[in-house]
C-alpha cells in the first residue's frame, strides 16, 4: 500500500498501523510529505500508534530537514507528544530504515576495508547524529584506519545537506600487533603501516571526494592539544588548516584502553555544543575492551543522556542535553 497524499488525520494512523513494515519503501523521492506530517500533528491519540507508524512519517522529513522550518516545527510538535521510550524506539526505527535501505552505504562498507559493519549499529548512530546534531560545530573522528568510517561520515554530511566540517586524527599506530596475527602476519612491520597510510589516502581521496575530511596524523591527545591551541597545521593531504572551535559530533574509535577513551571523551566534552553527540566504538558491555568502562562512566556524566538507550547490543551513544 502506498501512503495516500490526501490522508486525513483520522485515517493516517489506521493506514500506517495496518501496513506491513516490509512494504515500506524509503520515501526519499516523496520528501517532504508535509501533508502526512500535518495529519500526524493533528492526531490527538498519538500514543496509540506504533513507533513504526510514526517513524514512517517522520522519515519523509528526515532528508534535508534543516532547510524547512515548517517541517522542523511540526516534527518538534509530534515529538513533544510522545513518551521517551517511544521516542527512543522511533529514532532507532528511523535510523535502521535509513541504513537498511541505503544501497551506497552498504556498497562503500564492502568496498573499503576496515572495522565498520552494516549490522554493528554504528551507521545508525552516525545517521541519527548527523541528522540531529547542532549546526556550527565540527564532526570529529578519532581512529580512522583505512578510511571506511570517515567515508560514511563524509557521505552522510553530503547526503543530509549538513555543512559541519569533518576532521579526523590517526597516528596509524596499531594495537594488537605485539604478536603476529593468527601466528602468521607481523603487523608491527613498517611496511604494513605504510600500506595502511597509503590505502587510507587513496580510499578517502576517492570516496570522500565530495566532502574531504581534514585528516591529521597524530595521537588523539596531541590532536586535542592542537585543537585547544587553535593551531595551524598541515593535514595528510598537504592542506594547511586551522584547528579548534566547537564540536557537534565525535566518534571515538582510537586506542581502546580505558585511559585513552576516557581522555578522548573529556577532550571532546570540553568543546561539545548543547545537543551534540558522542559515540564510543566497541563500548558494548559484552565486549572486553578498557573503553567499555570509559563509555559507561561517560554515560553517567551530568548533562548527557543515552540515545537509543533501550536497544541492546549497541555501542554507547550519548547526547549532550540542550
Ligand atoms: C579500530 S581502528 C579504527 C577503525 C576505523 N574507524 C574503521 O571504521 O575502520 C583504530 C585506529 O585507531 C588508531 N589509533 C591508535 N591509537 C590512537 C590514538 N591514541 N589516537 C588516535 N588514533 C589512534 C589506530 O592507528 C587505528 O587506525
Amino acid at each position: 500500500m502506498s501512503l495516500a497524499s490526501n490522508a486525513s488525520a483520522g485515517s493516517i494512523l489506521e493506514i500506517l498501523n495496518t501496513t506491513a513494515p516490509a512494504t515500506l519503501e524509503l520515501p526519499i523521492g516523496d520528501w517532504p510529505r508535509q501533508d502526512l506530517l500535518d495529519a500526524l500533528a493533528a492526531t490527538t491519540d498519538l500514543a496509540s500508534a506504533s513507533a513504526e507508524s510514526i517513524a514512517r512519517i517522520l522519515m519523509t522529513t528526515s532528508l534535508r530537514r534543516q532547510e524547512n522550518t515548517r517541517v522542523q516545527s511540526l516534527e518538534t510538535l509530534v515529538r513533544s507528544r510522545l513518551p521517551q521510550a517511544m521516542l527512543d524506539q522511533l529514532d532507532f526505527t528511523i535510523a535502521t530504515h535509513l541504513v537498511n535501505h541505503d544501497e551506497y552505504l552498504r556498497w562503500v562498507i564492502q568496498m573499503v576495508g576496515g572495522w565498520l559493519n552494516v549490522g554493528d549499529g554504528n551507521s545508525q548512530c552516525f545517521n541519527h547524529a548527523i541528522r540531529h546534531m547542532p549546526d556550527g560545530g565540527a564532526v570529529i573522528e578519532i581512529g580512522s584506519f583505512l578510511g571506511v568510517s570517515v567515508s560514511v561520515l563524509s557521505y552522510y554530511l553530503t547526503r543530509l545537506g549538513r555543512t559541519n566540517r569533518l576532521y579526523n586524527a590517526d597516528p596509524w599506530h596499531f594495537e594488537g600487533t605485539e604478536k603476529p596475527v593468527g601466528g602468521f602476519f607481523d603487523g608491527s612491520r613498517p611496511v604494513y603501516r605504510q600500506y595502511c597510510v597509503e590505502t587510507y589516502k587513496k580510499n578517502v581521496s576517492l570516496f570522500c571526494e565530495q566532502n574531504m575530511p581534514i585528516s591529521i596524523e597524530a595521537f588523539s591527545d596531541d590532536f586535542f592539544k592542537m585543537w585547544d591551541d587553535q593551531a595551524t597545521v598541515s593535514d595528510v593531504f598537504g592542506n594547511k588548516v586551522k584547528l579548534g572551535g566547537p564540536i557537534s559530533f565525535a566518534y571515538i574509535d582510537g586506542a581502546h584502553t580505558y585511559e585513552a577513551a576516557k581522555m578522548d571523551f573529556e577532550n571532546v566534552a570540553k568543546h561539545l555544543l548543547p545537543g551534540g553527540f558522542v559515540l564510543f566504538d566497541d563500548s558494548n558491555p559484552q565486549l572486553n575492551f578498557g573503553c567499555v568502562k570509559s563509555a559507561a562512566e561517560a554515560a553517567q556524566t551530568l548533562g548527557f543522556s543515552r540515545v537509543f538507550g533501550h536497544v541492546n547490543g549497541l555501542n554507547v551513544f550519548l547526547n549532550k542535553k540542550s
